[in-house]
């Protein structure tokens, strides 16, 4: 979704606004713009569509842009086409054109989220004069902003807080104001949002790792909340316009986990950061050969005291939640549903009081995610976040955060988030059947065991990458893929099918293997790849039918299956083995092949792996 990124210091702006840009690519966008201000001139605006060079080459680097404070924008179409003049910054001013050099405006500023009344709020504007060149919802804003700046005339967070009490929706808003040189206000609802401090030089961003070269010091601005930021110093301000204090927090991981560090792709590097992204999150709940939950408030007590599990979330995210349900059914015995967090929203589910929800989030923001959180606190359920961006929207507002160590992810398309989540959802499975004893002592040390020699686990599955590559260029022009399984096989099958069909654009389904027949069989055609992953033994033969049946009507035949079930290879055209584990824990090793899959078959394709089309890493509107 769309990025912000704003400076006010000593230094020429716009160089730092396009390298904050740059860093914030992995959201997703298809247009972007700056602003900048030189001493007391009127912003100049210069927008771009297509990719950030476009805007870098029209700006000489940003060297073409003089003055030390500005915002700047890369936009993820919601309202309008992805165009010169729907990109922003957006002017107040009455313009014809794109909105872009300098306009005669009181108020310029960028946007990311949805205004859900704008249409409502731009027939109020037209009544009052206002004229728009553009279809965006921000203009709407940027100009409502403007109406109360210059209706009651006592400044700019007194406008910007009218503004939030009209607007419904989610938005994090970058500002700047005519009278106000060397000054840029934010506000934020429901979008991310953080405000860096360093020497002389202040910074806003949608992202930590786009100004973490310049300061480690950030606020985590809270929702319905008002900054004005100025070169040496940071102000708060609540919904009343009364100034509020705000911790500041010092980022601690290494900037180098958010470059490429070599590797041709984001993908591919947090492909190889899984071991670590998952023995660090396992060394954070395992002490003393004991899991300890208490870091996320969940002391014994607390988990024995639910009688029914409820996970949400969306894409990559439910899947881990698919696949934590067979675990956590199988150890607990407690009844588990996984719901899609779009869907949980609006459903009306009854939800009981003995209810532990959990909202699984790489982001944290997901607008879908974060309602289902909200939905769930109403009802009266105990909810718990198992959240990697530490501090974002739905960590803060979730009675329990469980934080996954993976460390900042790029790639869009997720990996090391993802393995991060399934130990932490095994860990949090293993504990709760502890406590609730459904499983013995020794179960658990051997379950403990299982879990600390997955990260290495996954090592050794990555070694075995160039066979990988080398099937890749065999099904680079498939055009439809098959994943099957049963069980938590049909988990990974799910994950397996997205990692193909969202960087590689080749359609690819996951069906539970035991479903084909319903239905889908009838799509099989001569050399259709049909994947199958067989890591649980009680279902291996079922499912190994179910690829015989395909085989029989012509399919092309891939098996991900546990070492030493070498009888595979006489159904199975392809097969890729992963060491062996306890089966609940299997995930976090099967996936890796078909991550690995998706991603070579992406590079043969010659396709943008980081950036596939039409995607963004934070789905932060609905
Ligand atoms: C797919 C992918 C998405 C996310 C989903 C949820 O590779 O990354 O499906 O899993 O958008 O995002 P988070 O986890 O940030 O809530």
């Amino acid at each position: 979704m769309c990025g912000i990124v704003g400076y006010t210091g000593s230094k020429q702006a716009a160089p730092i606004l396009l390298d904050g840009l740059e860093r914030l690519e992995y959201r997703g966008y298809d247009s972007a713009g700056l602003a900048v201000r030189n001493g007391d001139a009127l912003a100049e605006v210069v927008k771009a569509t297509g990719k950030l060079y476009h805007l870098a080459d029209k700006t000489d680097q940003g060297r073409s842009l003089p003055g030390t404070c500005g915002i700047g924008h890369t936009r993820w179409a919601t309202h309008g086409d992805p165009s010169l003049v729907n990109a922003h910054p957006h002017v107040s001013g009455n313009c014809s054109g794109s909105g872009s050099g300098q306009v005669e405006s009181d108020v310029v500023g960028v946007h990311n989220g949805i205004i859900e009344n704008f249409t409502e709020l731009k027939e109020k504007l037209l009544r009052h004069g206002y004229a728009f060149y553009s279809d965006t919802d921000t203009e709407v804003v940027v100009k409502l902003v403007d109406y109360y700046y210059k209706k009651y005339k006592i400044g700019p967070v007194d406008a910007i807080t009218r503004t939030m009490v009209r607007v419904r929706g989610s938005y994090a808003l970058a500002l700047m104001f005519k009278d106000y040189p060397g000054e840029i206000f934010a506000a934020r609802k429901d979008s991310p949002l953080i405000i860096g401090t360093a020497e002389d030089a202040s910074f806003l961003a949608s992202d930590v790792p786009a100004i973490l070269k310049y300061t480690r010091q950030v606020y985590y601005i809270d929702n319905l909340q008002v900054a004005r930021i100025a070169p040496s110093s940071v102000k708060f301000y609540d919904l009343n316009g009364d100034e509020v204090t705000l911790p500041l927090t010092e980022i601690t991981w290494d900037a180098a986990a958010a470059e490429r560090g070599g590797f041709e792709h984001f993908m591919l590097k947090e492909i190889h950061e899984q071991p670590q992204a998952a023995r660090d999150t396992l060394n954070s709940l395992i002490r003393d050969g004991k899991i300890d939950l208490t870091s996320a408030g969940l002391t014994d007590d607390t988990l024995r005291s639910f009688e029914q599990i409820d996970i949400v979330a969306c894409g990559s995210a439910w899947h881990v939640g698919m696949a934590s349900q067979y675990v956590i059914e199988d150890l607990t015995q407690l009844p588990v549903r996984v719901e899609l967090a779009s869907e949980f929203r609006y459903r009306h589910l009854p939800i009981r009081k003995d209810t532990l929800v959990i909202v699984i989030s790489q982001s944290g923001e997901t607008a879908d995610s974060l309602a289902a959180l909200r939905v769930a606190k109403e009802r009266g359920a105990m909810t718990l976040a198992v959240v990697n961006v530490v501090g974002s929207t739905i960590a803060r507002e979730a009675d329990h955060v469980l934080y996954t160590l993976a460390g900042p992810e790029i790639a869009v398309a997720t990996t090391k988030a993802y393995s991060a989540q399934l130990v932490a959802m095994d860990a949090l499975a293993v504990q709760m059947a502890y406590v609730l004893g459904t499983i013995s002592n020794e179960q658990y040390g051997h379950f403990i065991e299982e879990l600390g020699a997955i990260p290495d686990k996954i090592r050794r599955v990555l070694e075995d990458k160039e066979r990988l590559q080398w099937f890749s260029s065999k099904i680079a022009n498939a055009h439809d893929i098959f994943f099957i399984g049963r069980g938590l096989d049909y988990a990974i099958s799910l994950e397996g099918s997205l990692k193909m069909k969202e960087i590689s654009y080749i359609h690819s389904e996951a069906y539970a293997a035991g479903e084909l027949k319903h239905g889908t069989i009838s799509l099989i055609e001569h050399n259709t790849l049909v994947i199958g992953v067989l890591t649980q033994s009680e279902l291996f033969e079922k499912t190994i039918s179910n690829m015989v049946e395909c085989k029989s009507r012509g399919a092309y035949l891939m098996g991900v299956t546990t070492n030493g079930n070498f009888t595979v290879e006489d159904s199975v055209n392809f097969t890729v083995y992963i060491p062996k584990t306890d089966e609940h824990f299997v995930s976090s090793l099967a996936v890796v092949p078909l991550q690995l899959l998706g991603y070579y078959t992406s590079v043969n394709r010659g396709l943008d792996v980081d950036k596939p089309r039409n995607l963004a890493k934070s789905v932060t509107v609905e």
